[in-house]
C-alpha cells in the first residue's frame, strides 16, 4: 500500500505526527506538502492528494486541514475519489466498509493527534464489504 498525504498550515502539525506513524510502520508515504505553519490554500493540496488518487497512480490519499470541510470539498471533485471527513471511530469503521473511503480527511483543529493516528490505523485495516455497498458507489458518478 501507497499512501500520498497532504495538509494545509492548519493540519500541518498533525501531519507530522501522522506521516511519521506510517513510516514507522513501513508505509510507502508521499508528503505534497505544505511543510510548515505558514498560512497557504488547502485547495492546493487537497488538488495534489486528489488527482494522484483519481489517476490511479497512488493507493490511498490523507488530507488534514482545519476542520477538514475544504479539503473535502475539492477532493470530491475529482472522478473516483472518495473522500471521507472521519473525526470519530465509528466514522473511521464504516467510511471503509460501506463507502470504500479511498482519502481519509481529518480536521487537525479539531481532534487529537492519539485520537488521528487510532482513525489513520482503523481506516487503512478495515476492508470494504462490496455488495450493495458496491452498487450505491457506482451510482454517485454524475454523467
Ligand atoms: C484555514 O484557516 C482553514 O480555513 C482550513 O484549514 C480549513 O479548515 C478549511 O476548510
Amino acid at each position: 500500500m501507497k499512501i500520498i498525504i497532504g495538509s494545509d498550515h492548519a493540519g500541518y502539525p498533525m501531519k507530522e505526527k501522522v506521516k511519521a506513524h506510517l513510516v514507522d510502520q513501513g508505509i510507502h508515504t508521499e508528503d505534497v506538502g505544505t511543510h510548515s505553519e505558514e498560512s497557504v490554500d488547502y485547495t492546493d493540496f487537497a488538488k495534489k492528494v486528489a488527482s494522484r488518487v483519481s489517476d490511479g497512480t497512488i493507493d490511498r490519499g490523507i488530507l488534514i486541514c482545519g476542520t477538514g470541510l475544504g479539503m473535502s470539498m475539492v477532493a470530491n471533485r475529482f472522478r473516483g475519489v472518495r473522500a471521507t471527513l472521519v473525526n470519530d471511530l465509528f466514522s473511521a469503521i464504516m467510511s471503509r466498509r460501506h463507502n470504500d473511503s479511498n482519502i481519509l480527511v481529518m480536521g487537525g483543529r479539531l481532534i487529537g493527534d492519539a485520537l488521528a493516528l487510532q482513525l489513520v490505523d482503523t481506516w487503512l485495516e478495515t476492508p470494504f464489504e462490496g455488495g450493495r455497498h458496491q452498487r450505491r458507489l457506482e451510482k454517485i458518478d454524475i454523467e
